[in-house]
């Protein structure tokens, strides 16, 4: 598939609501609190003032191999806020339409991803480590992992 370019993604002012879903614009990022120290930075995240959702699992990818590509799935539900720990990778977000790259490499910023979202994650440095706050909990009936049975629910949202 054609890759984009690494863009800069929108930023949040007002948080999406649940309704919002299935488009590039309601995917941004979101800066969370940071707290600076000489003795080290602190960032904190609180369900439904820094995320729009109520955060019901948290996982986490780490010791991925060099080249390595994970995601390219979407979900008819599932709220996320994907967050680069340490290091950093590449978020590709897809809504049917539209396709875009995003760099992620703070701590201190989430990109959060709507529902009906094809999404794409590579590019991983050495050592990092990508944080996923998520609405749902784990459910393999959420996923979307055929590229083409995404684009056909998003433009028939009544066939679920
Ligand atoms: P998957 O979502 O396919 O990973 P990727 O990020 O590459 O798309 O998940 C890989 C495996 O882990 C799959 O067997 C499902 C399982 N899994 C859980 O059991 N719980 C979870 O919360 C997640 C995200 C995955």
């Amino acid at each position: 598939m054609l890759q984009p370019p690494v863009t800069d993604p929108p930023h949040f002012d007002v948080l999406p609501g649940a309704e919002a879903r299935g488009s590039l614009e309601h995917c941004g990022v979101v800066e969370l609190p940071r707290i600076q120290d000489r003795r080290g930075n602190l960032t904190f995240v609180e369900a439904g003032r820094h995320v729009p959702f109520d955060i019901q699992r948290v996982y986490y990818l780490y010791d991925v191999p060099g080249g390595a590509e994970r995601g390219g799935h979407g979900h008819f539900k599932l709220r996320q806020l994907i967050v680069a720990m340490s290091g950093s990778f590449d978020v590709v977000l897809d809504d049917g339409t539209r396709r875009a790259r995003y760099h992620l490499n703070r701590s201190y910023t989430g990109l959060y991803v709507c529902p009906m979202i094809w999404r794409e994650l590579d590019n991983f440095s050495s050592g990092s480590v990508c944080l996923v706050l998520a609405s749902e909990p784990y459910d393999e009936a959420d996923y979307l992992r055929d590229y083409e049975t995404f684009r056909h629910a998003g433009r028939h949202p009544d066939t679920r």
